[in-house]
Parts: C-alpha cells; structure tokens; sequence
C-alpha cells in the first residue's frame, strides 16, 4: 500500500483508462491521483458540471482496485472564470496582473475567487465525498509554486490593512513597531498603508516582514477553507496538500497543522541544479541528486505532519523545468523511493504515470513514454514495489536524536536584509543539516513552537528572531543547545534589540555582538580551535562579540568565534564543512549520541528495527553495517545509487 502514481485522464482517450489502471496495478501501485487541474473538464460553463468523465475515470481505477487522492482544481482556474473576475489575479511585483495561460493564476486575498474556490470544492465533495474509491484529497497543488504566494492586488491591499488594525489596534504601535519616523514614512491611518512594492530603494523591512507574515496568514486561511468543506463533506478521508522543495515564502507547520498528511514533490536533479550547490557538487552528484536533499525535505516535512506525510510527486525520469535536466542514473528512482519510505514515507507517488506529448510538459518523463510503452523507471517502481512486499509492514520513524530547529520568519528575515549577498537562513540550516547527516545521525526538522523536551541535542542555525517563550524553552532544556550566528539578533518588530544581540538569550549566555561583518565568497576566514587544530576556516559572516567567556575557537586577530556557556554553543559565524564537523561532533559528544561518521556521498536512516543505507556518490562505496549484519535489502557493497538495510543490533 505504499506506492502510487499522477494520473490524468482527460489528457487520454477514455479507452486506454482501463488497460492503465489494470497497469498500474500489475506495476504495483495501490494509490492514483487524479483531477488537480481539471477544472475546464469539470466545469466547461459557468454552473455547468460535467461529472460524467470523472464518475467513470473513478469507477475503472475503483474497480481495478485502486485507491484514488482526488485533487481539488482551484490551481486552475478556468478561463471563463478569469475573464469575469479579472480582479482575482494576483498581481506580480512589476505590478502587473499574472495572466491566464499557465497555471497558478489567482491572489489568495481574492474574496471573490475563495468564494468560487468553495463552490467548486463543495460541488466536488457533494458528489464524491463518500465514492468508495476516494479515499483522500488534496487541495489545490504546490502552493506558491512559479512564486505565487505573495500578491499586490487590490484585495491583498485591503486585506492587510485589515491583518494590520488586527494586529496592532492603533496606528501609533504600527508606526512605532515599523519604524516609520525613518525617512518620514509616518503614517496617520491604516488606509494609507500600501503593500511594499516599488519603492525606490528597499521597502521598510517591518513593512515587508508583516507583509510576508500576512501573505503566510492567507495561504494557511485559503487552505483552510478547502480543509474545512472536505472535512464536512468527505469524513474519513485523509486531506493532504503537496508541498515544494526548497520554498519558503509561507509557514508549512501552519498550514501543515490542518491537514492530516503533509506531501511534498520530490525532483532531487532538479533541485541540484537550480539551487546554490557548487559546480563541483552538481557535477558530482549529476545523475543522483546531492545526499542530503531529499532527505531533508522527508525530515521537515514529517515535523510539517506531525509524523504523517507521503511523496506526491517523485521525480521518475529528466524534469522539463530546471537550467539543465540530466537523466538520473539507472537505480535511482528505487533509491529515491527508498529513502523516503526510510525516513517514514507512508505512501511515495510517482509524478507522472504517462510523458504527456502536449502542453508545457513535453520533456518531462513519466512511467511510461508518451506511445503507452514503459520508460525506465517502470522497472524500477516494479523492482521496489516486490522489495516492499518482501520486507513486509514498517512501523512509524522513532524520534531522533537530534532536534533541528527551522523558522520559516527566520528566513524571510535574511531574505529582507540578507546584509551580505546570498546570505540565506535556508542554507545555512540545510548545511548544518548536511553536517549532522555527514555523522550518521537521524534528524527531525521542527517548528519553533515544537516541544523539544526528550531531544539529546538541539540545533538551532537560524532564529534570528526569538520571543520570550521560545527563549524560556530554549533556556530551560538540560540537552545541548548549537545556536548559529545571528541569533536573536532581532525583536518581533524587526528592530536590534535594546540591549545588543542575543538579548533574549543573556540570562543564559553571556555574550554581547557589537559588530557584524559580510564577506565575499571568495573570502574565507581561519579558524583555531582551542587546542590548536589548524585548517579550520569559516565564510560569510563574523559577528565581533564583547564576552568574559574564553572562547573554544578563534579567528586570526584573536576575536572569539565559537563560544560554550551552560548547555549553549554559540557560534559568531557561518562554519565551513571542516569547522562545522567538528562543532557538531563536539556537541554530539556531550550529548551522549553516538555519531557514525559517513564516507561521502553515504548517508543512512533508520525505521522500525532497521537501519538503511544509501549511496549518492558516483563511486561504489560500503555501508557501514556491523560485521556479520543480517542484510534484509541489498548489500554491504553499494553500488552508485545503491541501498542496503540490515535488522539492527537488539543487544
Ligand atoms: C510540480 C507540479 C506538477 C508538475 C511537476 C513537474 O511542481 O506539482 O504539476 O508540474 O512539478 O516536475
């Protein structure tokens, strides 16, 4: 019951449904979804349903035995309907309307489109709620895929001038809180208040972060309204939303917080290639995805389900929308599909069944090439689906060991003022990450809000800013705490706080940042450990820190950049991999966690009683499994691309 596959029927003759649904089963495939962008099918006119398709798209997977996750179609939404509501198109920031032709085309502070939003779902849960083979939903697709979470219409500018009064009461807090006597920007009412856009230099930046607050506000409400009529209308059934890779513009733990399953896309070569690895590292790991990518999209984004979440989509072949689309090596979609199910997959669903020889996709590879014969991965989702079938029921992921901390506000932070070119919160989280997985741990990626008790280490990179409560939590932990540079850097409002950086943190940790410095990347800056370990460096970012503590490591002219106080790291600076190994194999020494360093490109997983191993670098490598392992998959040997597991130690 653990694979599935995107299905579109309206895209085929209806003869061949049948001959694909009986193929997906013999593949081994129990979950199909279907109807996300259907909107034109199911609506052709205004108030004009046309059911029928779906009602026997439904009934051939149904009887097929399959199970269906419907998808609702508000993505899409028609042309009719654009035409007779332009006002619901969002507004990019050149301040123009995002136009009809693609997908995507709608400002979640439209009233008038939530309101056709609610009918379109309403019609579609009265008619299918309790079919036998709906047996979960999923709304809309990819929230703020193509940049689409923020908006500049009309609606968006009431609506947070609403979110504004709500949240401070008076103008006077709001321009107190923005800062607003800089620059004469002081405004006398609500209604003045535009959103911040086109400003002639950079926008007020407690403007912008209540902006994106705002923005987070209307995709998590925007859900809402869908989770609520499928609630009402569909009970039993499990309402999901498929999340992105690498996308940040709104809270996941707050939307993921009314679903009962979060999902999310996985296109590890994309990813590689669009993102800020190094040329080296997409050149290595070309074919294969980086190690840690996947992984850390499952660690985050079963924290956003609190333990339950799926792959919607997974990557089967070349991917048409990245800079380049390398074809993934031979074995990797069984690996891919391993390591989600390692790291607590219940269900990994293959985007898509069939190459679609029409429309913006075209290059994108599917199960099966566009004249219905298998492409390359079909044998490989055949291959794992035996494998799962062999291996038999897994139970849910334990706890890790090992907490990290990820703020969706931290990272708007540095992307209003990054203060040094590239300076990203996301990065650097995901290189700490990178590191903890380089020593074999298990990671659980959660929201600050998480509770963190029965943790052995927590590992906070990026809160620049951190209330009183987190504070306290943070405070009252006995585990080991690794808090990176700019912590606390900010209050709620966005302001340097009174007292110097960290403040919230002070009680705790004696330190005080007067200066911070940006550095090129070009410039790397060395590093002293206490005992005198050489070739240590950091990059990017040093804070300059007025302390009495002695620090453990040091930069060149003496200043302190990594500093112990109680049961808090601190570091006063972006670590490179040598230095950050060190740091974290440190702290996972006093942590009591016994660590596993991995030869590159290894990395492991451990679920119910087993302990996996992957391999994504372009050489064969072991799996560090103990003498005499019992191997249940695979081998110690791993090939490129290759995955072992073996039953672990009861002693
Ligand atoms: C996802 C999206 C799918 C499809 C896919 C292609 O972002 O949800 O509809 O476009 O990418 O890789």
């Amino acid at each position: 019951m653990r694979l599935g596959v995107c299905y579109y029927p309206e895209h085929w003759p209806e003869e061949v449904w049948a001959e694909d649904a009986r193929r997906m089963v013999e593949m081994g495939l129990t979950w199909v979804r279907i109807g996300e962008f259907a909107w034109s099918r199911l609506e052709p006119e205004p108030g004009s349903f046309e059911f029928g398709w779906l009602d026997r798209a439904l009934e051939v997977l149904h009887s097929a035995g399959l199970k269906v996750v419907l998808g609702t179609p508000t993505a899409t939404p028609p042309k009719w309907l654009v035409d007779a509501d332009p006002g619901m198109l969002a507004i990019g920031s050149d301040g123009q309307p995002r136009r009809f032709g693609s997908r995507r085309h709608y400002c979640f502070s439209s009233e008038s489109y939530r309101g056709e939003c609610a009918r379109i779902v309403t019609a579609l849960a009265d008619r299918y709620g309790d079919h036998p083979a709906v047996a979960a939903w999923q709304t809309d697709n990819e929230y703020g895929c193509h940049d689409t979470t923020i908006s500049y219409s009309a609606a968006a500018a009431r609506r947070f001038r609403l979110w504004l009064r709500a949240r401070y009461g008076d103008i006077a807090a709001l321009n107190a809180a923005w800062g607003t006597v800089f620059w004469s920007q002081e405004y006398r009412a609500f209604e003045e208040i535009d959103p911040p856009l086109q400003t002639v230099t950079e926008a007020n930046p407690s403007h912008r972060l209540d902006y994106n607050r705002f923005a987070s506000d209307e995709v998590a409400s925007f859900n809402r309204l869908q989770v609520d009529i499928l609630r009402r209308l569909s009970p039993g059934r499990d309402v999901i939303h498929n999340f992105m890779g690498f996308y940040t513009e709104f809270d996941h733990f707050a939307v993921g917080a009314d679903l009962d399953v979060a999902s999310w896309d996985s296109y590890p070569l994309g990813f590689l290639e669009d993102f800020w690895f190094s040329p080296e590292d997409k050149r290595r790991y070309l074919r294969q995805g980086h190690p840690d990518v996947s992984a850390f999209h499952h660690d985050l984004y079963r924290g956003c389900g609190r333990g339950r979440w799926w792959v919607m989509e997974q990557q089967p072949g070349p991917v048409n929308w990245a800079g380049f689309n390398p074809a993934p090596l031979d074995g990797m979609v069984r690996m891919w599909t391993w390591e989600a199910l390692a790291h607590g997959a219940e269900v990994v669903s293959y985007f898509r069944w069939r190459q679609a020889p029409f429309g913006q996709e075209q290059f994108h590879a599917g199960l099966n090439l566009p004249d219905r014969t298998p492409d390359v991965a079909a044998a490989e989702v055949r291959q794992v689906a035996a494998e799962i079938a062999a291996l038999g029921q897994l139970s849910p992921c334990a706890r890790a060991p090992v907490a990290l901390i990820f703020s969706y506000e931290g990272d708007w932070v540095t992307k209003i003022q990054p203060q040094g070119r590239g300076y990203s919160a996301l990065r650097l989280v995901f290189e700490v990450y990178s590191g903890l997985r380089g020593l074999g741990l298990d990671v659980d990626i959660v929201d600050p809000q998480a509770d963190l008790t029965g943790y052995a280490m927590v590992v906070a990179p990026a809160l620049p800013i951190v209330d009183a409560a987190l504070a306290d939590r943070l405070m009252a932990l006995s585990a080991p705490v690794l808090l990176g540079p700019r912590t606390a850097s900010k209050t709620r409002d966005l302001h340097i706080p009174p007292g110097l950086p960290p403040e919230a943190l002070c009680a705790a940790l004696p330190i005080r940042v007067t200066r911070v410095e940006s550095l090129r990347d070009d410039v790397s800056l060395p590093v002293t450990v206490g005992d005198g370990s050489e070739g240590l460096s950091a990059r990017a970012w040093r804070e300059f820190i007025e302390s009495p503590l002695t620090p453990l490591a040091r930069f060149a002219d003496g200043g302190g950049a990594w500093y112990r106080h109680g049961h808090f790291d601190y570091l006063a600076t972006w670590p490179e991999a040598a230095l950050l190994r060190r740091v974290l194999t440190a702290l996972a020494a006093r942590a009591g966690i016994a660590c596993t360093p991995l030869a590159e490109g290894v990395r492991l997983r451990r679920r119910g009683g087993l302990t996996f191993a992957f391999n994504s670098a372009p050489e064969d490598r072991e799996a560090p499994a103990p003498r005499g392992a019992a191997f249940v998959l695979g081998a110690r040997k791993l090939a490129p691309g290759g995955v072992s597991a073996w039953r672990d130690d009861p002693g």
